[in-house]
């Protein structure tokens, strides 16, 4: 294993310490999303504290002060810096979950890039960048490791799920072991893990306004090797991207095999955070021209097939089949029937969201969050679409949700269905973990998405729920039940991601302007290209 010092992989001296000025400060670009941005919000925050409100919609929280805060983010920081992990004397990450009294350890004493997201995101609001960058770079060394499951060779540009430091006491000696789907249950290669990186790294560079970090060669190729893997050709006839089943934060069987909504926005937005950070030289060139095709066509067919509403509902339900050639209306040949029965009553009149997944004669319904709220913040969604996204969690409250925000996915799929498509999953039984089970740290995206739409009311309300369960319940990873009552089955205690889900949440609504390292303003060359439906203008 060649490891060495990270400083080295940078071979310019380190940038001396960020103070709280400079983390406020943006290059052009940056400037004018955060002026948008934050003008947004602040209309946001006279609705929501508009004097014409009846009191019955002004949630609690909205009545104290908001920025004194509250009793439960000082435990939170506690029990995050806890969860640090240290790489030679320098944090590199954050371990899964620190729980000591759960007797299986499997693999959350590892540091998983999907779940530093919020973590690194919440060291960025704080003023401490350090972290973020090591990350960065040790998970760049990690993706020039080859990658082999048995006999078989892993694309270069794959980034590991997960990574763990070993500490030898004896020889005082520090070396890493790195998870790429070969130790993973089901064997699957972390589809969302090189995206996470880019997303990371475009939110470092906003973040701190240090650009030397991501115009290095070194995270210049980085980028290169993760793009060449996700826009390479073959014989797709769809923009999206293929993928195998578990592939993501949904890490088992759960029939999202094909092009889960997740992945898809999470590609977009890389793709987009990938534009700005890659450099016009010749290889960067031949990279940006082929993500600009890439969006036009992605965002369409996004868009066009994977938006669900009440008027695209009834458009399908009465879909005929077996239509060929060019003037089809139902191209995908999805048959009607096949349509499960709780979406008819699930659609509210108002309001809409894109699909779990669509690919030939099959359209699954299920309504994901992460997918959802990463659209909104891409701008994969159009500025009507998010408005209808956000008006659909407002009217399905109590289904998405429920106590606990938010719903993984909804439903949940059980019986029969549940032996198929889960294989008889004894974890991801109806309403608990990845099947209708709800997950704290989905807070900090819903809030984001909130912030974004200017619903700042839902997000404190969502945040109120969080406060009265989480820091009594020791952060769960995940709760179970309709409702998101009962603390998940096989729920770990303090899950990192669960406490920086909840600051991050917590200091994006102190400070909108927190929102630009995570948001990213619509494209105004990528023209909405779907008609308008009837529940977007009612
Ligand atoms: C579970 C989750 C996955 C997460 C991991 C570590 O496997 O499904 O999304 O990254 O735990 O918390």
């Amino acid at each position: 294993m060649d490891d060495y010092d990270l400083s080295k992989l940078l071979d310019k001296p380190d940038k001396p310490r960020l103070n709280i000025e400079r983390q406020r400060s943006f290059d052009e670009r940056s400037l004018s999303e955060l002026s948008i941005g934050l003008s947004r919000a602040l209309d946001a925050y006279e609705t929501a504290y508009s004097p014409g409100r009846s009191a019955l919609d002004t949630p609690v929280s909205s009545a104290r002060n908001s920025f004194e805060p509250h009793p439960m983010v000082a435990d939170a920081w506690e029990a995050l810096r806890r969860s640090l992990v240290f790489f030679r004397d320098q944090p590199v990450g954050t371990i899964a979950a620190y729980d000591h009294a759960s007797e299986e350890v499997l693999n959350y004493d590892q540091v998983f890039v999907r779940d530093f997201v919020p973590s690194a995101l919440a060291f960025l609001m704080n003023g401490e960048p350090e972290i973020v960058k090591n990350f960065l770079l040790k998970t760049l060394q990690l993706q020039g490791w080859e990658k082999r499951i048995d006999r078989f060779k892993l694309g270069e540009g794959a980034m590991p799920a997960s990574f763990k430091v070993l500490h030898d006491p004896d020889r005082k000696t520090d070396t890493i072991v790195a998870d790429f789907g070969e130790s993973a249950i089901g064997r699957v290669a972390p589809v969302d893990s090189g995206f996470w990186w880019i997303i990371l790294l475009r939110a470092y560079t906003k973040s701190t306004g240090d650009l030397s970090l991501a115009e290095t060669p070194e995270c210049q190729k980085g980028m290169r090797l993760i793009l060449s893997l996700c826009l390479s050709e073959g014989f797709d006839t769809f923009p999206t991207l293929l993928c195998a089943d578990g592939c993501s934060m949904i890490d088992r069987r759960m029939g999202i095999y094909g092009y889960p909504i997740e992945i898809q926005a999470l590609f977009f937005m890389a793709l987009r955070c990938a534009l700005v950070m890659l450099k016009h030289d010749t290889e960067g060139k031949e990279f940006i021209e082929r993500i600009v095709k890439r969006l036009h066509a992605l965002s369409f067919h996004m868009r066009s097939y994977f938006w669900l509403d009440f008027q695209q509902l009834n458009d399908i339900y009465r879909y005929k089949t077996e239509e060929y050639s060019h003037t089809a209306v139902n191209k995908f040949n999805v048959i009607p029937d096949s349509i499960s029965d709780w979406v008819f009553d699930f659609m509210p009149t108002r309001g809409g969201y894109f699909i779990g997944n669509v690919s030939p004669a099959r359209m699954d319904m299920r309504w994901f969050a992460l997918g959802n709220c990463v659209a909104i913040l891409s701008c994969l969604a159009t500025a009507e679409q998010a408005a209808a996204i956000m008006d659909l969690i407002e009217a399905r409250w109590e289904e998405l949700v429920g106590e606990m925000p938010m719903k993984i996915c909804y439903p949940a799929i059980e019986s029969h269905e549940w032996r198929i498509v889960t294989g008889c999953d004894p974890k991801n039984t109806r309403w608990s973990y990845h099947n209708g089970g709800s997950w704290p740290v989905l807070l900090w995206l819903l809030t984001a998405a909130c912030i974004k739409t200017g619903r700042i009311q839902i997000a404190r309300r969502a945040i109120d729920l969080a406060e009265s369960r989480l820091l009594k319940d020791s952060w769960p990873e995940y709760y179970d039940g309709k409702l998101g009552r009962y603390i998940g089955k096989q729920a770990r205690k303090f899950q990192t991601w669960s406490i920086a889900g909840y600051l991050v949440a917590k200091m994006m609504l102190e400070d909108p302007s927190h929102l630009g390292m995570i948001s990213l303003e619509e494209d105004k060359q990528m023209k909405p290209l779907i008609k308008r439906s009837s529940s977007w203008t009612c």
